[in-house]
């Protein structure tokens, strides 16, 4: 994990990973490659992401005798993608965790203020013993990540963790700012924002080549 100068942030380097995010930031990868990627990339990092999550024991029965194993305890961890490019990472991050729920917050970017629009929001009961997953690909201002977690603390929820794959300088010094007590996992931190609050170097508009829309 690289060393930098952020302490809410935990970069994801592995070779795998790196390997991957290399080939997203190529304008010549296509959407389905590039769809495909995205959920390659978040399963590898909730592998990571989830390394602390609290387990209890279990009795388990095999075929030659009793013996006792671990399952991950509390209520089922709540998957949240901002919308729409978070939905990019659901499939993969659902095939390391198939029973989790998942929720949705609709959020944009005003391309003139670059400040959130909410549009949409719904996800499942907040109880103090669940875990949630907050997931977008991009973290550029951050304007749209602290939107997003303030609204889930305001409908209750309490251990939250970001996952996003390309991180901002601006967007994790926002997060600390904002919600000191939520860890931000990145794949790559970037350089810098630009004029238009894209992320440099970046990968572009990540919802537009998820679904192919531009
Ligand atoms: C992108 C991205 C984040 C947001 C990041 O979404 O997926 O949600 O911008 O920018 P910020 O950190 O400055 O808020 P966008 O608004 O383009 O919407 P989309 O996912 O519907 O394409
Ligand atoms: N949203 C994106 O999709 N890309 C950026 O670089 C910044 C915000």
């Amino acid at each position: 994990m690289s060393p930098h100068a952020h302490p809410n942030l935990t970069v994801l380097d592995h070779p795998l990973i790196r390997h991957k995010v290399a080939i997203l930031r190529d304008r010549a990868t296509p959407t389905k490659d590039f769809k495909q990627l995205v959920n390659e990339i978040a399963m590898l990092m909730t592998y990571e992401v989830t390394r602390d999550l609290a387990t209890e024991q279990v009795d388990v029965e095999t075929p030659l005798e009793k013996t006792t194993g671990e399952r991950v305890a509390g209520k089922k961890l709540t998957l949240v993608p901002i919308l729409r490019a978070g939905l990019g990472m659901v499939e993969g991050i659902t095939h390391l965790i198939p029973s989790a729920r998942v929720g949705h917050v609709g959020l944009f970017r005003d391309h003139d203020t670059l400040q959130p629009v909410s549009y949409y929001f719904k996800v499942p009961s907040a109880e103090a013993d669940r875990d949630w997953l907050v997931v977008d690909p991009m973290l550029a201002t951050g304007g749209s990540a602290v939107a997003a977690v303030a609204s889930l603390k305001a409908a209750g929820a309490e251990r939250i963790r970001f996952l996003c794959i390309v991180a901002a300088p601006e967007g994790v010094e926002a997060m600390a700012g904002a919600h000191p007590d939520v860890p931000v996992f990145a794949a790559a931190l970037d350089r810098q924002l630009n004029d238009r609050g894209y992320i440099l170097p970046g990968l572009g508009d990540a919802g537009d080549r998820i679904f192919g829309t531009r």
